[in-house]
């Protein structure tokens, strides 16, 4: 049989220094000098992968199986035997049927103890299967499993918040976001009272509904301008309730790990289901906003019917809740949008809210002031406020040392006149 060459192969020496570099990564990361390389071949027109892991658990098998369908589209289940697994890739169009069997082969073997994972091919491994036979080779080593999923999604680009041990208490939690009474409050029922108080909520629906009834909100969205708080209530929230933020940028996901970056999401979903309970925090998803512009790029259709894939598979019960935030929803995928169970919509702040945004960074302003400063700032965001504010301390002090004054909290003059230097020059670059 003829092998067609495929778009996007890769010559065999350019895949073994891949291979290669791969390893290197992947044993200094995890400090095991002299990882020995595993075996790639190409003889006979086919490309075989292989090495010996020291155990093969059934579960490791499928999680391999995952990680195999986290990069190919339709996956053949050949075996599934206890000892000996074989999944077969069969292309991106399951009605082509020319090539159907000739799809790279993964094969999961134990024999007594002896353990071997292969993979093959007529012809060259294109991108995403030399992904892959890394990905299994670093999935089946020791050293990968002590790894905890908090360095794993480091590596992944995402960073994980874990909760200050103080901060669960019953005090305040919003600290220094000002207004937003309405906002807060939906965000404390969905999300900081059910993680405090999970058996009152299931109690009320049980006795409204019957029965394994639930009414928390597996996914939420967060919307609103930049700057009005989307991204710190997110993380205030999870302070107060407990709860790690598995703190998502998806954004620079996909721009950092262009190609890869439906494969990496996936990973992370996969890895975020590992913490028990905890906020996975989407942050700026607007990335994905361009359902008005027919010409969605491919890389970003994949990252797309990723997501729509894990937010749904997501375990509701379980203690994972997903929080979204974009600067504008309506410009979003309505499958994506419809997975979201509630949409919050941050505001700009009104005139109160200014005001008590600007008391929160300015105490010691009398009434009059923080109101005239309230009024000024129409259209102003909780940033651009908090922005002024700084300033007006730089140029406070800045002005102690030049006159050579004792220290004292800058005058409410100051923070008008930035204030109108700012909306001045807003005024002029737009
Ligand atoms: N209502 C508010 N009160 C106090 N500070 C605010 C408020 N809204 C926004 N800020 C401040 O503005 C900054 C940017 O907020 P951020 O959460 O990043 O906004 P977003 O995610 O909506 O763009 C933060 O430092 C935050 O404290
Ligand atoms: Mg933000």
């Amino acid at each position: 049989m003829t092998q067609d060459t495929r778009a996007g192969d890769l010559a065999y020496s350019d895949a073994r220094d891949r291979l290669e570099a791969e390893i290197e990564r992947f044993a200094s990361r995890s400090g095991q000098a002299g990882l020995e390389i595993p075996k790639l071949t190409f003889e006979k027109g086919e490309t075989r992968f292989e090495f010996m892991p020291e155990d093969m658990p059934e579960e490791m098998v499928l999680e391999g199986l995952k990680v195999i369908k986290n990069h190919l589209e339709h996956i053949r289940v050949h075996t599934l035997d206890p000892g000996y697994a074989v999944f077969q890739s069969l292309g991106t169009n399951l009605y082509e049927t020319k090539n159907f069997l000739s799809g790279i082969k993964f094969k999961f073997v134990s024999i007594t103890n002896n353990f071997r994972v292969e993979a093959s091919r007529s012809g060259n491994f294109n991108e995403s299967e030399l992904q892959i036979c890394i990905e299994l080779f670093q999935l089946f080593h020791p050293a990968n499993q002590q790894l905890d999923p908090t360095k794993k999604l480091e590596q992944l680009g995402v960073t994980v918040f874990a909760p200050e041990s103080s901060a669960s208490g019953e005090s305040d939690p919003w600290g220094p976001i000002a207004g937003y009474s309405a906002i807060k409050q939906e965000v404390e029922e969905c999300l900081l009272l059910p993680a405090r108080h999970m058996s009152v909520f299931e109690g009320v629906a049980r006795l409204t509904r019957g029965e394994g009834a639930a009414n928390l909100p597996g996914a939420i969205l967060f919307e609103g301008p930049p700057g009005v708080g989307k991204t710190t209530m997110a993380r205030l929230a999870a302070g107060a309730a407990g709860l790690p933020l598995i703190y998502v940028p998806v954004e620079n996901i996909l721009s950092k790990f262009y190609g890869q970056s439906a494969q990496n999401l996936a990973m992370i979903f996969d890895t975020a289901a590992l913490f028990e309970r905890g906020i996975l925090f989407l942050d700026e998803i607007d990335a994905l906003a361009t359902s008005r512009e027919s010409g969605l790029f491919e890389a970003t259709r994949r990252v797309l019917s990723v997501l729509l894939r894990k937010i749904d598979g997501l375990d509701r019960t379980g203690g994972l809740l997903t929080v979204g935030a974009t600067n504008r929803a309506e410009d979003l995928d309505h499958a994506l949008l419809s997975r979201f169970d509630q949409i919050l919509k941050f505001p700009l702040p009104d005139e109160q809210e200014r005001s008590s945004i600007f008391r929160s960074y300015a105490a010691h302003l009398p009434s009059e002031a923080l109101l005239t400063l309230g009024k000024e700032s129409y259209g102003l965001s909780g940033r651009t406020i908090q922005d002024v504010c700084e300033s007006a301390e730089r140029r406070w002090a800045r002005q102690l040392i030049e006159k050579k004054q004792a220290l004292s909290a800058p005058e409410a003059e100051v923070y008008i006149r930035v204030l109108r230097e700012k909306r001045a020059g807003m005024n002029g670059s737009s």
